[in-house]
């Protein structure tokens, strides 16, 4: 990062009311009922209708931790573990795993459900990075986050060490 961009973190700041929350402050869950307009002709739902709704539901968990406009700059380990059909809901869960000072990783995880069976398989998860912007459209510091449980901070280096990774290969 260089001067530039520090003096402008430090400038948001000052103006933002800075406090720590917890990941379960902002924790979101959708649910989506799946339609044939959502899949191919066989009824797999389309990887692109998922991603949508994976982004979303981390907008939403960005927003509540940030209280901002917040923007995705990258998603990554995207997996598509099994098939969601039309018909099908489609679950999805979201919490914030890590922030760094305007950036925040989005763990989401995703479930589709037969609601006729009953029956619910994880069909995938991805991490979703956010970048909050001020009125100006600027990246300004988030809350820190407060890891209140062994998972939250297990969470948190976890994501602190992807984070290094994925800053290290994201192409300028
Ligand atoms: C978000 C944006 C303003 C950041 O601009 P930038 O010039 O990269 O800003 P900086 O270099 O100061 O980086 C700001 C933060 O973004 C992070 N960041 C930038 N690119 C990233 C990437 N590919 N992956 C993860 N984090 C990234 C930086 O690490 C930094 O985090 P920090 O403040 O926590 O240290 C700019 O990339 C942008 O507008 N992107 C388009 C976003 C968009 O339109 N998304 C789709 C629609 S919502």
């Amino acid at each position: 990062m260089n001067l530039e961009t520090i003096e402008r973190l430090k400038m948001s700041s000052e103006n933002s009311n800075i406090r720590e929350k917890s990941p379960s402050e902002s924790h979101a869950e959708v649910i989506v009922r799946m339609f044939p307009t959502d899949a191919n002709p066989a009824g797999n739902v389309f990887g692109g209708e998922i991603l949508k709704h994976i982004d979303m539901v981390a907008g939403i968990v960005a927003q509540r931790h940030s209280q901002s406009n917040a923007v995705t700059v990258s998603m990554d380990s995207v997996n598509f573990l099994k098939p969601i059909f039309v018909g099908n809901v489609l679950k999805l869960n979201a919490r914030i795993n890590y922030v760094h000072n305007s950036s925040m990783e989005i763990e989401v995880k995703a479930e589709a459900e037969n609601i006729v069976t009953g029956i619910r398989t994880i069909t995938g998860n991805a991490f979703v990075t956010f970048v909050a912007l001020d009125k100006n459209g600027k990246p300004m510091h988030v809350p820190r986050l407060a890891l209140k449980t062994d998972e939250d901070r297990t969470k948190f280096d976890e994501g602190k060490i992807r984070m290094e990774k994925r800053l290290k290969n994201r192409q300028k």
